[in-house]
């Protein structure tokens, strides 16, 4: 069994999708680092709630947001902050008429589980299978990355939440898309999916 530490059933369900074993999902307040990166975001949420939850099950945190090019990646992990204080119209005009319009969704995986847990071959630092492991008093946090690229745009469609309708991939925004649509080419499952290959290869 895995636990999965959001108040998001959506995410629990896409995660559903990809992984093998058995996911619950946990309500647990972890305390959020502040960085430019989600990976160390993710990595502390990840640690920390698994001392906190028992030191047992494994656990999975996801950090999320979207990274807009000509703002220097901004609002990237401040993406909820900036949402509820500026919304998604105004994040899109700050990108001016000529500017490149290019953004990315990113998504950050961390899996905290026992580090004996685990087989040495996919802990060690082979970017293969991860994008980082870290090892810290016998627990081991993996961390896996996925990105979408697209492009920003004025909003457009009623699907999805978030910023998905400011953000198109291959002429539709992410708002005019099915779930199923959308979850296939999602950041998340991308990171979901690199998450899932790691795990079966210690089978
Ligand atoms: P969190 O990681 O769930 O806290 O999300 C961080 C921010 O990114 C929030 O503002 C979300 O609305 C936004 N976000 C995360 N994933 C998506 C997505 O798939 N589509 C649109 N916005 C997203």
């Amino acid at each position: 069994m895995l636990r999965f530490v959001t108040g998001n059933e959506g995410k629990v369900e896409e995660a559903r999708e990809y992984l093998p074993m058995a996911v619950e999902q946990t309500d647990y307040d972890y305390v959020e680092v502040q960085s430019d990166d989600l990976a160390p975001i993710a990595a502390r949420g990840a640690r920390e709630s698994f001392r906190e939850l028992g030191g047992t099950e494994p656990v999975a945190v996801e950090d999320s947001g979207l990274f807009v090019d000509a703002l220097g990646g901004f609002p990237g992990p401040y993406s909820a902050y900036a949402e509820y204080t500026l919304g998604i119209e105004r994040v899109y005009r700050l990108v001016e008429p000529e500017d490149d319009h290019r953004a990315s969704f990113r998504s950050v995986v961390a899996y905290a589980a026992d580090a004996d847990s685990l087989d040495e071959d996919v802990t060690d630092d082979d970017p293969d299978w991860h994008d980082g492991v870290t090892v810290e008093d016998g627990v081991a946090v993996a961390t896996f990355e996925g990105t979408v690229r697209g492009e920003i745009v004025t909003p457009r469609g009623d699907g999805g939440f978030g910023y998905d309708p400011i953000f198109e991939h291959e002429g539709r925004t992410m708002a005019e898309r099915s779930t199923a649509e959308k979850n296939a080419i999602s950041h998340r499952g991308r990171a979901l999916a690199k998450l899932a290959d790691w795990l079966a290869a210690q089978e």
